[in-house]
């Protein structure tokens, strides 16, 4: 009896319907812009529809993958680049009464550019514009809009005070709205956890366009937008963080080592220590295709970066003792402020002004493509040197290992949304990246091949993955079309056991699934 039961209702829920997919009317929805906004803050010059001149550029200004960004490959109807709150919340009620679907974009770097493609008719929600900071030094607090990129948002908090320094990630043009609700790792995760550990509050419009902060705010929203992925429960606007303790100067090193010169035998040692070092320390390690034309000798080098909230003095004293392989030298290491830190990560020589933190794109740059994966015990040197030879293939293709341990196994996997806690050693970022067009079969052929090599060393049974490392191939759905069987796929690899809460919050604040995407979560009540 039972098993009949759960079969009907099973049968009940595999589609969920999302909003209606009939042919929109662009008048009636930019009508309905206009009575939903007022002459003060006029909407006219937050709108862009196929007749404005500047459309494609306003398209393509934030569209971070060029392999995804083509505008006359999608249905794309409208763009509103809100300038003001009241933008935000006209649009999603017009859309929804139009049943005309949105794609939420902040900074734009959604690895499969789902925050502006869609193979049904859509409207872009472009925050951009609303990127303004306000910081409490004596608190310790910042509210940051969601159209703020990183490199704004360290900028600013560095200039309030020299001690202080944010929980986020890496690439300084991320924006805030969509790095953060994926959860933002960056190298201070060891010591302070990531950027949703860190978030205290929000402002978020939901589905009947009403703006929900603190205490209209449930727990339970605030929860699943901390790594749950803001675009499946509605808009946020802004969020309230935690700014965290860092001394005045740190250090930083970049060595690397290549295959002949024992970097497997490096990177195997690597794996056992990385993750119980000090939790002021942060070691990434970098294997990548030594891309350098001029010489004929292809190796893999390994670039060990790292990160420490302390001295010169005191990081040679912890490398050299847990891992001498390396042979790090006091020249290798740079004593420079947590921001400097952000412009050497992205490989900027030391020195560089930080003004470039403050740049923002205005085309794509190149094309690429992640995955991701979680490991919980060392890849043997076999199988590095399996993933080595596969990566000599090609000079477009490197890996991130970035480690856990510290206060990643600290914090409860349900704590938050973002499920990927105690029991990893590391996690690997793969990244292909290419300027021609015509090596773009090449380089995803590439990357299957090296997930699938890469199977017998990593998390199973699900293969976890990470939400912010955007992949489709972990599972999708097309366009406007939900189907909770597939959304159980991606979403188990996503978000492990937080999968149903996640579902029930969807439930309760989404149950017509106006919020819907590729990879977004359907609204299921537990059964
Ligand atoms: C070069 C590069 C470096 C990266 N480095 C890191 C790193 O160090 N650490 C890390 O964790 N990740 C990193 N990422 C991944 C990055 O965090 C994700 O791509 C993230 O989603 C980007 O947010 P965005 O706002 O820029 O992107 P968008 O493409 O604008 O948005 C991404 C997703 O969030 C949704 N979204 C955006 N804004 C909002 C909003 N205001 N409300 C609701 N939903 C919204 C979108 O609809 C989409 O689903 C990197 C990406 C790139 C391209
Ligand atoms: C806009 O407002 C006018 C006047 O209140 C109303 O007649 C019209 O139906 C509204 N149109 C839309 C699309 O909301
Ligand atoms: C787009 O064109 C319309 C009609 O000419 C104009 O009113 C609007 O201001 C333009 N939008 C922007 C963002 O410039
Ligand atoms: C280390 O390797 C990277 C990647 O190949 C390269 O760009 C860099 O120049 C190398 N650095 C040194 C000091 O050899
Ligand atoms: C290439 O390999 C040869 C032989 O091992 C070595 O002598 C030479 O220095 C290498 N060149 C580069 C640029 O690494
Ligand atoms: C940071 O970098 C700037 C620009 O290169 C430099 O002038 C400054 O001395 C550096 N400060 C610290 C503390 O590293
Ligand atoms: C997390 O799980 C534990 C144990 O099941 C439970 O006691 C706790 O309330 C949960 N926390 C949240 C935030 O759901
Ligand atoms: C890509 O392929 C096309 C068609 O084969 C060719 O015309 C073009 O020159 C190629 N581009 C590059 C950069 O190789």
């Amino acid at each position: 009896m039972k098993e009949v039961v759960s079969v009907l209702l099973l049968v009940l829920i595999v589609s969920v319907s999302d909003a209606k997919v009939t042919k929109p009317s662009i008048e009636n929805f930019v009508q309905c812009l206009h009575n939903r906004t007022r002459s003060e803050n006029p909407i006219n010059e937050a709108l862009y529809t196929h007749d404005n001149s500047t459309f494609v550029s306003s398209y393509v200004s934030y569209t971070k993958n060029k392999r995804l960004s083509n505008p006359k490959d999608t249905k794309l109807i409208a763009i509103v680049a809100a300038k003001h709150e009241s933008h935000a919340q006209a649009t999603v009620v017009c859309a929804k009464s139009n049943s005309i679907q949105i794609r939420i974009r902040s900074g734009g770097h959604d690895y499969e550019g789902l925050s502006y493609i869609s193979s049904v008719p859509f409207v872009i929600l472009d925050m951009h514009d609303l990127r303004s900071i306000t910081i409490d030094v004596s608190k310790k607090q910042a509210w940051v809009d969601a159209g703020a990129t990183m490199g704004e948002l360290y900028t600013k908090v560095s200039k309030a005070s020299q001690t202080l320094a944010v929980v986020a990630g890496v690439c300084y043009t991320l924006g805030a709205g969509g790095h953060i609700s994926g959860g933002g790792y960056g190298n201070l995760m060891r010591k302070y956890g990531i950027s949703v550990d860190n978030v205290v509050d929000a402002r978020v419009v939901d589905v009947n366009g009403k703006i929900l902060t603190g205490a209209t705010l449930g727990d339970d929203l605030l929860w699943a937008i901390k790594g749950g992925g803001g675009a499946s429960f509605g808009v946020i606007l802004s969020w309230k963080i935690n700014l965290v303790d860092v001394p005045k100067t740190v250090t930083v090193f970049k060595v690397n080592k290549t295959l002949e010169q024992g970097a497997t035998d490096v990177l195997y040692k690597w794996q056992l220590v990385s993750s119980k070092l000090p939790q002021e320390l942060f070691p990434r390690a970098m294997p990548q295709h030594v891309n350098d034309a001029t010489s004929s000798n292809k190796t893999i080098v390994v670039v060990f970066y790292a990160q420490f909230l302390g001295s010169a003095k005191d990081l040679m004293g912890i490398i050299n003792k847990n891992l001498p392989e390396l042979g790090l030298k006091r020249e290798d290491c740079y004593e420079m402020s947590w921001l400097n830190t952000t412009t050497f990560w992205q490989d900027y020589p030391v020195g560089t002004s930080t003004s470039v933190l403050l740049e923002r794109p205005s085309k794509p740059g190149a094309f690429f493509k992640s995955k991701s994966d979680y490991v919980k015990k060392p890849i043997p040197k076999e199988g590095m040197e399996k993933i080595w030879k596969i990566m000599l293939k090609s000079n477009h293709m490197f890996m991130q290992w970035n480690p856990y341990g510290g206060a990643m196994d600290k914090i409860e996997s349900n704590a938050t949304a973002f499920p990927h806690r105690k029991g990893n050693l590391f996690k690997i970022q793969y990244f292909a990246l290419w300027e021609d067009a015509n090596a773009t079969d090449a380089n995803l052929g590439l990357m299957k091949e090296v997930y699938s090599a890469m199977e017998p060393y990593v998390s199973s049974n699900p293969r976890e993955a990470f939400l912010n490392y955007r992949d489709v191939d972990v599972g999708s759905n097309p366009s406007g079309k939900t189907n909770v069987e597939q959304a159980k796929i991606y979403g188990s690899k996503y978000f492990l056991g937080n999968l149903k809460r996640l579902m029930e919050v969807k439930a309760k604040y989404d149950p017509e699934n106006f919020f819907t995407y590729e990879q977004s979560i359907p609204p299921i009540r537990a059964m």
